[in-house]
């Protein structure tokens, strides 16, 4: 039974003179992410909540390990992830619907390429290609150059991609964003099916109907900070998801009331 977990991620980032300006404040580094903890259990897909900015990309990206936490820990079956780094990685997909491709090569290449960089067998690749590329009815075009591909198709060829490695812990960070309707239908089945299948997954959104259609359990961050994490269940036991956020959001900006 696989399980993840985070202790007490903090993480802050220098910023630029810009971001200096645009906040007219003259502290030189911005806590992006303070003090998070989490624990993500097979099955289940748990969705961190906010509006932009408040953290849930830095969490996400340090859960995944592409990024290092300032201070805390992360831990994969009760092993710290940093003693063991290349297993993890091997065991985590990161996908994100602003995942670039290059345009020059096929769907087909470009899955046997980041299987290779995996270290996957060719029949596992073949496998997993030929279940991901049906499953996102992809097959039909997987020797096109992704330059001539619709926008729609691209989005899932980069989500098969991000998959190719037929992870158990899925990081998905604002599963829809920019998608077109079928590929976030296709996208939010397909979630559903990996949690069949037992895989952890973990996703961001600021999108309150994408919680309440696929998520077991909430968080939601603010400027950093988890304020409220439950069952969804409980959570929106005597109101709407949007009002509960709404209610934090504002307690949070010092208006009582609203
Ligand atoms: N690489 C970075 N350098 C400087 N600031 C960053 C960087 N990444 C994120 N931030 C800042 O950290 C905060 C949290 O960002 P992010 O995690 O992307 O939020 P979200 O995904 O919830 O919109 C924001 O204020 C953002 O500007
Ligand atoms: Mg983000």
């Amino acid at each position: 039974m696989n399980e993840l977990r985070v202790e007490n991620i903090t993480k802050s980032f220098k910023i630029s003179k810009k971001q200096q300006k645009n906040s007219k404040s003259n502290v030189d580094r911005i806590v992006a992410l303070q003090d998070f903890s989490a624990s993500f259990k097979e099955g289940e897909i748990y969705g961190l909540l906010g509006p932009n900015g408040a953290g849930k990309t830095t969490a996400l990206r340090i859960i995944a390990s592409l990024i290092k936490a300032d201070s805390g820990e992360i831990y994969f079956n009760d092993k710290n992830i940093y003693d063991e780094i290349y297993f993890y990685r091997k065991k985590v997909g990161f996908l994100t619907s602003e995942l670039k491709l290059d345009d020059f090569f096929t769907p087909d290449y470009t899955f046997t390429y980041m299987s290779r960089l995996y270290g996957l067998s060719e029949e596992e690749t073949k496998a997993n290609k030929e279940k991901l590329f049906n499953r996102f009815g992809i097959s039909a075009f997987k020797d096109v150059k992704i330059h001539d591909l619709s926008t729609g198709m691209k989005q899932k060829v980069s989500l098969a991609i991000s998959l190719c490695n037929n992870p158990d812990v899925i990081i998905f960070d604002e599963p829809t964003n920019g998608l077109d309707i079928v590929a976030s239908k296709d996208v939010e089945d397909y979630l559903l099916d990996l949690k069949k299948e037992n895989k952890i997954i973990i996703i961001s959104t600021h999108i309150f109907s994408i919680i309440e259609k696929l998520c077991d359990r909430v968080a939601i961050i603010l400027k950093g900070k988890k304020v409220l994490e439950g069952e969804l269940k409980e959570v929106t036991k005597d109101k709407s998801l949007d009002n509960v956020f709404f209610d934090l959001y504002y307690k949070e900006q010092g208006h009582e009331e609203y």
